[in-house]
């Protein structure tokens, strides 16, 4: 992992994504901007700079675009919840960001700026995440590093579903993840997105969301932690 004197931003859209990272930090100050409160301090022992960004892609993009580019953090982590997709995949297993794309884009958007349609997981902090995940007493189900799929929709029917697979075939979908990518890769600085899965994505998905989200987000949380843990060991 390359040392970086700039901070770690860290993401989550829920309140629930970020709560157990906010209780563990140690904040210095808060600065409200673009509607959300950022806090910077340290998270065991490291810069950091959190904040809850809102559901949807262009909450998201806003905030990583204002750590990145306006706050100078070095490096950008996206925790929270996913519904799994993937073959094999049930709630409480992990998708680490092997790659990212977006579920709803027209292919002609192929041929603007950035011109592609996967964002890269970093390697560095995949491999950081990798060993965080191999610590005792972090995980609760499975770890996968696979194709997450972006998109502004719940996706909660199985038509729905069944498209996105056939469009794109990831392990899991989301709501934040590409955008924050397209942001790093556009800001040329290093990205990852942990989703535990919270449901499904199917015709149940609204009902087994609510019996999961709490017991997925604390993890994808406590992977951060780990990974934090990892970088300093
Ligand atoms: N986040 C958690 N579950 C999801 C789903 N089924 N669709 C989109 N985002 C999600």
């Amino acid at each position: 992992m390359q040392e970086t004197a700039h901070p770690w931003a860290i993401l989550g859209a829920l309140d629930r994504e970020v709560a157990l990272l906010r209780e563990r930090m140690a904040v210095d100050r808060t600065e409200r901007a673009l509607g959300t409160e950022f806090a910077f301090g340290t998270l065991l022992g490291r810069p950091v700079a959190l904040a809850c960004c809102g559901v949807g892609k262009v909450n998201a993009a806003a905030c990583a675009t204002w750590l990145l580019c306006a706050r100078g953090c070095g490096l950008i982590l996206n925790a929270g919840i996913a519904g799994a997709v993937g073959h094999g995949l049930r709630t409480l297993d992990v998708v680490a960001s092997r790659e990212l794309c977006f579920h709803d884009q027209d292919p002609v958007m192929l041929k603007y700026f950035p011109a592609r349609r996967f964002f890269p997981g970093d390697p560095a902090l995949l491999d950081l995440c990798r060993r965080a995940c191999a610590r005792p007493g972090v995980l609760q189900g499975a770890y996968r590093e696979g194709r997450v799929a972006t998109g502004d929709r719940f996706v909660a029917d199985r038509a729905t579903r069944d498209r996105i697979v056939a469009d794109c075939a990831p392990d899991c979908v989301e709501m934040e993840g590409a955008a924050i990518a397209h942001v790093a890769f556009a800001a040329a600085k290093p990205c990852l997105v942990i989703r535990t899965m919270s449901d499904c994505a199917d015709d149940d998905a609204d009902d087994v969301y609510d019996d999961f989200i709490e017991r997925a987000a604390d993890q994808s949380a406590r992977i951060v932690l780990a990974m934090l843990e990892e970088a300093r060991a």
